[in-house]
């Protein structure tokens, strides 16, 4: 059986991509959260699909290293860069330790993993680096978090074209807002952009399963964000988007 490798599956939407994949795939699981890992492996294993787990914060060479040597290069047919983390501040009033650990998960663990496991990828194996809608605009009040994913947007295209020759397939997803734990691990509560109204995990996972199968590169998930991308990057002037995602975000920072 094939195996995968799923960073950030303790919970929101790694959780829902593992659920998912475990038909086709022998996961390997890593996050921090001992529980949470646990209760997906639970999952998992009860609807008869295989998942080892490895607690690790992706932050710390040293855990990744250990992630390095459980899981072999070679042995991995689809690596799924999901661990992220944001933050919502006035970027003058952000903890500088936090700014270092958006910067550590979301660009340097990422790259890092790329970088160990896809030299040795062959044809028909894949990678699915999560970014972000965000990742398209400059975003006031979570700079740092808008400025990482369009550096893990870029640097997927940029790698996808790499690897074509070798066959091996690269997707930037870029869900938009989504019911998970992100909004409070990134202070973004009272954001409005957190509407009622958004998607769960489970579609946006469905959502990147499909758009996997169909090799898309860079798979933007629903209609409102791809209208978003395209007016964003298409049609308004650069000045007008900062004035917009600035007037969006200042109803909830400060
Ligand atoms: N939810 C959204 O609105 C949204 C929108 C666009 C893009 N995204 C992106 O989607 C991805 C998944 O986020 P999510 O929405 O599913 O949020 P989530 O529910 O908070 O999941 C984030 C996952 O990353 C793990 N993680 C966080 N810090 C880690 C670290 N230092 N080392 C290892 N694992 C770590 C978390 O597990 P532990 O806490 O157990 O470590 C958790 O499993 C992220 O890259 C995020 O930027 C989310």
């Amino acid at each position: 059986m094939k195996r995968a490798l799923i960073t950030g599956a303790s919970g929101g939407i790694g959780r829902s991509l593992a659920l998912k994949l475990m038909t086709e795939y022998e996961l390997i699981i890593v996050a921090r959260n001992e529980n949470g890992l646990k209760t997906v492996q639970e999952d998992i294993e009860a609807a008869g699909g295989k998942v080892e787990i490895i607690m690790a914060d992706l932050t710390l060479q040293k855990d990744r290293q250990r992630v390095y040597k459980n899981v072999p290069v070679g042995s991995v047919d689809l690596l799924i860069n999901n661990a992220g983390v944001g933050g919502q501040s006035r970027f003058a009033k952000q903890d500088p330790d936090k700014v270092q650990k958006i910067i550590d998960l979301n660009i340097s663990a990422l790259t890092e993993i790329c970088r160990h496991y896809t030299p040795a990828m062959k044809r028909s194996q894949a990678v699915i680096n999560v970014a972000s809608v965000v990742g398209f605009l400059p975003f006031p009040f979570i700079s740092v978090y808008a400025a990482t994913k369009a550096y893990v947007l870029s640097f997927s295209e940029a790698l996808s074209e790499e690897l074509k020759k070798e066959g091996v397939h690269v997707m930037a997803l870029c869900p938009g807002a989504t019911r998970t734990g992100f909004e409070a691990a990134a202070d973004m509560q009272n954001s409005s952009v957190y509407s009622s109204k958004i998607p769960g995990p489970d579609e946006v996972a469905d959502y990147a399963i499909n758009a996997l199968r169909r090799r898309k590169v860079v798979a933007i998930h629903g209609i409102q964000n791809n209208a978003l991308v395209f007016l964003a990057t298409r049609l308004l002037p650069r000045k007008i988007v900062r004035l917009v995602t600035h007037r969006i975000m200042s109803r909830s920072s400060t």
